[in-house]
């Protein structure tokens, strides 16, 4: 047993990482060249931001929570923001360019380091099939737009076609007309109407997904060179249609549509975690270039903030502004920022608005299609997965296998799913992830403290939790009260049964946490920011509902019986130990 505890805490030092980093250096293109200056580095960080989140799934998070998922914006890019800290000291702390998995290999050892790796899965590959399929959304506008119209059963997935056509069913019985039902109920009552059958089975997919999917594979493939180049004129062209949206549409907002500011409460609001968690995924990815920074001690934790800081700003007035163009019922569509505009009869805003969300959103799946593989690549030099995940393209000099296998992985259920399905998915896994690195963090104080080593580069600001967090816990608890009596003590009650319990599983999870933690912190003088980093994102997840907990405590599963199945025995770590042993 005591064995079984060892290898799965077995860590990878730091000097077996730049070993390591010393031999992949031009795999990564990075060859230690110190270039990138904290400009170059929000502008990193925007890129992989600002993406299919804000362009499409602001539109469901708006039409489920009214002009109140401003707000969530808010409270959300605090909980990254607290993320984003705990980021910038692990990437100063272990200077190479690896993701939060590299983090884990040499902080908490081997199974925390697999289950992040298969955790980022999530975050980068199901991440972008949910691009992919707002990708489409938009592609197909446009089309639709210059007359080049696609059936929409090759334009959507099959549950969209397939609820949305008995949806239309029941509205058309009541009476209404088709032209009168919104724009995604006819579309999916077409798609699912014109599909072609094969043995009863109706043949809806998402054809355009697929493509852009298949086309910035072959870019990774190739090697991205070129779209390194092109990333500021993509960041600044995100910036400027975003801008666009702000102040054309600012003069088409009725304050009228404001009232009510949360129509269906904060229950509506919290519908929209997931979508609006997703469009801030991507700041993270600023800390894979810990080796290319002049200064990554100072910059890496600045450019990670003021990234935020920028999307946040952006974000909450974006969503106001729209909420404010349209009754917020109306933005349930996969193209809500062209939507408005085409609402107001100002089409030729509504086409520069899709054709810009077109490139932005590309550049977003070039970035995670690239991050992908090479995540895989150092799992499979650690001999956690096997060797072909890492071999390298004699011409291109790019993991072509695992960029292939990325590729299917995004690129086939990016045909078949559903993006609230995929949002859920990868916001969960995110969040997860985020939890992990800050607890690492934690973690990581604590043995320092035992061993007394002074710390180099950033270090989240220390702000003693003695007497802070239970202070704060004591105030929103008093505040829940206050407000929310009457929703704390239906959450207590057991009536209803496992029906009603099972749901509320995850929150009594997440009580259960704060207590331990607020406890320890008293005990402990724990560093305030990376608890609350925590505890933040672990109430994120916990609003995301039973179903996605099953969905990610599956996908969790799944990952360690492939880790004890393969990596555990193969792991190089171990096997090295081994030798040393023998
Ligand atoms: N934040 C990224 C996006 O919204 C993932 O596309």
């Amino acid at each position: 047993m005591r064995n079984l505890f060892q290898n799965l805490t077995r860590r990878k030092s730091a000097t077996a990482l730049m070993a390591d980093y010393e031999r992949d250096g031009n795999i990564h293109g990075t060859d230690l060249i110190r270039t990138l200056r904290l400009k170059d580095l929000v502008s990193f960080g925007i890129a992989a931001i600002i993406g299919a989140g804000i362009f499409s799934t602001i539109g469901n998070a708006s039409a489920a929570g009214g002009p109140g998922v401003s707000l969530l914006f808010v409270f959300t890019a605090i909980a990254c923001g607290f993320s984003a800290l705990c980021y910038a000291q692990f990437a100063s702390t272990i200077p190479v360019s690896g993701s939060a998995y590299t983090y884990a290999y040499a902080s908490f050892g081997e199974l925390v380091a697999w289950i992040i790796g298969w955790d980022l899965l999530m975050e980068y590959a199901i991440g972008n099939i949910a691009v992919a399929i707002s990708w489409s959304d938009y592609f197909t506008a446009v089309m639709q737009g210059v007359g080049l119209g696609i059936p929409e059963f090759l334009t959507m997935d099959y549950l969209s076609a397939s609820r949305g056509y008995n949806t239309a069913l029941e509205l058309l019985a009541k009476g209404q007309a088709l032209s009168a039902l919104p724009v995604r109920t006819q579309e999916a009552y077409l798609a699912w109407l014109n599909a072609p059958s094969l043995g009863g089975f109706k043949l809806v997919a998402d054809l355009p997904a697929l493509s852009i999917t298949v086309l910035i594979t072959y870019l990774v493939y190739i090697g991205i060179k070129e779209s390194k180049r092109t990333a500021n004129f993509l960041v600044l062209l995100k910036l400027l249609v975003i801008l666009l949206v702000i102040t054309v549409g600012a003069f088409y907002v009725s304050p009228a549509n404001w009232t009510p500011f949360a129509p269906n409460g904060l229950a509506g609001i919290m519908k929209g975690v997931s979508a609006v968690f997703f469009a801030y995924i991507g700041f993270d990815a600023i800390s894979t270039t810990a080796e290319e920074c002049e200064n990554p001690q100072r910059d890496l934790p600045r450019a990670m903030i003021f990234a935020l800081i920028i999307c946040t700003v952006l974000y909450v007035v974006l969503a106001l502004v729209l909420t404010g163009m349209v009754p917020f019922k109306e933005l349930a569509v996969g193209d809500p920022l062209a939507y408005v505009f085409s609402r107001v009869n100002l089409d030729v805003i509504a086409g520069i608005v899709a054709v810009s969300a077109i490139i932005a959103m590309a550049s977003v799946l070039l970035v995670f299609q690239y991050g992908q593989p090479r995540i895989w690549m150092s799992m499979s030099r650690d001999g956690l997965l096997p060797g072909a995940f890492s071999r390298i393209h004699p011409k291109h000099k790019t993991p072509y296998f695992a960029t292939i296998v990325t590729g299917f992985v995004v690129a086939v259920p990016a045909l078949f799913m559903n993006l609230t399905e995929v949002t859920d998915l990868t916001s969960i896994g995110t969040l997860f992830a985020f939890v992990l690195v800050c607890g690492g963090i934690l973690v990581m104080e604590e043995k320092q403290k035992e061993t007394a080593v002074t710390h180099k580069g950033f270090r989240v600001p220390y702000i003693n939790g003695k007497y802070t967090l239970p202070l704060l816990v004591l105030v929103a608890i008093l505040l829940l009260l206050y407000y929310n009596e009457a929703e704390v003590a239906a959450f207590f009650s057991l009536s209803g049964g496992w029906e009603s319990f099972q749901h509320k599983l995850p929150l009594f999870g997440f009580i259960a946490v704060t207590a331990v933690l607020t406890t320890l912190s008293y005990q402990r003088s724990l560093s305030l920011i990376p608890v609350l980093g925590l505890l933040t994102n672990l109430y994120l997840m916990t609003e995301l509902g039973i179903t996605n907990w099953s969905r990610f405590l599956t996908w969790l599963a799944l990952g360690l019986l492939i880790y004890f199945a393969y990596g555990y025995r193969n792991s190089k770590l171990h096997n090295a130990e081994k030798t040393v042993k023998a």
